[in-house]
């Protein structure tokens, strides 16, 4: 009897990011071209398995899609194991097994943040066959390095905080500029340096108002007049605030020095992704049809000092990635002067 040909899934979940379409990519011309395996696709994440809603991809769509931003496939938040007020917390998975079932999967990879891996962890308990591949502009998956997305917002804030130097060196204006990262600040920390911003705010780091006054009236009286202050979104601040909003004010009051904010918001995950994110979301893409290939399930796909490995579920599921407060990188910034709002100045 010839061998059966696995049929594969692959659904993107959480929200989206550049690089996600060169995984899709990825794992769909590996498992098609190399292994000769089926692929489906299935719509807007979790809710396009429990609507049962998917399309069978061909090879050729998934030629050019390397370079587009977003996902192909559409994505949703869907949590199945969230209760509701329509179904319990068993009755969505047990729909998605079994859709599963009756598409004739062998496997379902699951591109997503850290939300998403922790479904795929619990749908692996469920008995479905999974592989994760982590994706996020925040950086914040457990277990991995690095998550594709990651580079590409990068270099959107970079360039962002490159575009307020020019402004608010014309105007000797502070600038404030926050940027996303959920409760993590490896998007703050990494921007605010590349961009040489004098202070980065990050929720990994506590700060002190005045302290962030004292410097920044220290800047100016140094003929420094403008001064450019990185926010990561999850630092604490009024519910009804934006991080960035509560900053600009604060500092405006405290300082009496003319500032202005920038809520850089959606743009940080739209677009084509970089060079660094597509090569990162190919190698995730092709080692999660290797691992399938081998039966390997229940498995995340991580960078590890730039070796693609895998790692267990269950030890990612529901945890956060934070920055550690000792990161080397925040030692060299405080070195060259750069305040994380607690330095003495
Ligand atoms: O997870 C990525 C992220 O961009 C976070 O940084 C941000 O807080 C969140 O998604 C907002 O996304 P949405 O509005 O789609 O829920």
């Amino acid at each position: 009897m010839p061998k059966k040909t696995k049929r594969i899934g692959i659904l993107t979940a959480g929200g989206d990011c550049p690089g996600i379409n060169a995984a899709i990519r990825g794992v769909g011309k590996t498992a098609i071209l190399e292994y000769g395996m089926e692929v489906i696709g299935i719509s807007s994440g979790f809710l396009g398995l429990i609507n049962k809603e998917y399309v069978v991809l061909e090879e050729a769509q998934l030629s050019g899609i390397i370079t587009l931003g977003g996902t192909i496939l559409g994505t949703s938040r869907e949590n199945p194991f969230k209760k509701d007020s329509i179904f319990n917390s068993t009755e969505k998975p047990s729909l998605i097994k079994k859709h599963y079932d009756e598409l004739e999967l062998d496997a379902l990879v699951c591109i997503g943040g850290n939300g998403t891996q922790r479904t795929a962890s619990y749908l692996s308990d469920f008995g479905l066959n999974i592989i994760g591949i982590p994706k996020t502009i925040d950086n914040d998956v457990w277990g991995t390095d690095v998550t594709f997305g990651f580079d590409s917002a990068l270099m959107i804030a970079t360039d962002s905080i490159d575009r307020l130097h020019t402004t608010a060196n014309s105007h000797k204006r502070i600038m404030v500029i926050e940027v996303m990262g959920h409760h993590a600040g490896w998007l703050a920390l990494y921007s605010g340096i590349a961009g040489g911003g004098d202070m980065i705010l990050m929720p990994e780091i506590e700060f002190d108002t005045s302290i962030m006054a004292k410097y920044l009236k220290k800047r100016a009286i140094n003929k420094k007049p403008y001064s450019i202050v990185v926010v990561a979104e999850g630092i604490p601040c009024p519910k009804n605030q934006k991080a960035g909003d509560f900053i600009a004010e604060k500092i405006q009051e405290l300082t009496g020095l003319e500032t202005r904010e920038t809520i850089l918001g959606y743009l940080q995950r739209g677009g084509s992704p970089s060079p660094n994110d597509r090569l990162l979301a190919t190698k995730y893409g092709t080692y999660a049809v290797e691992l399938i290939a081998q039966g390997i399930y229940g498995v995340m796909v991580s960078s590890r000092n730039d070796a693609i490995t895998a790692v267990p579920l269950k030890e990612v599921a529901g945890k956060l990635r934070t920055v550690p407060p000792d990161h080397p990188l925040i030692q060299k910034a405080m070195r060259m002067g750069v305040c994380f709002g607690n330095c003495q100045v």
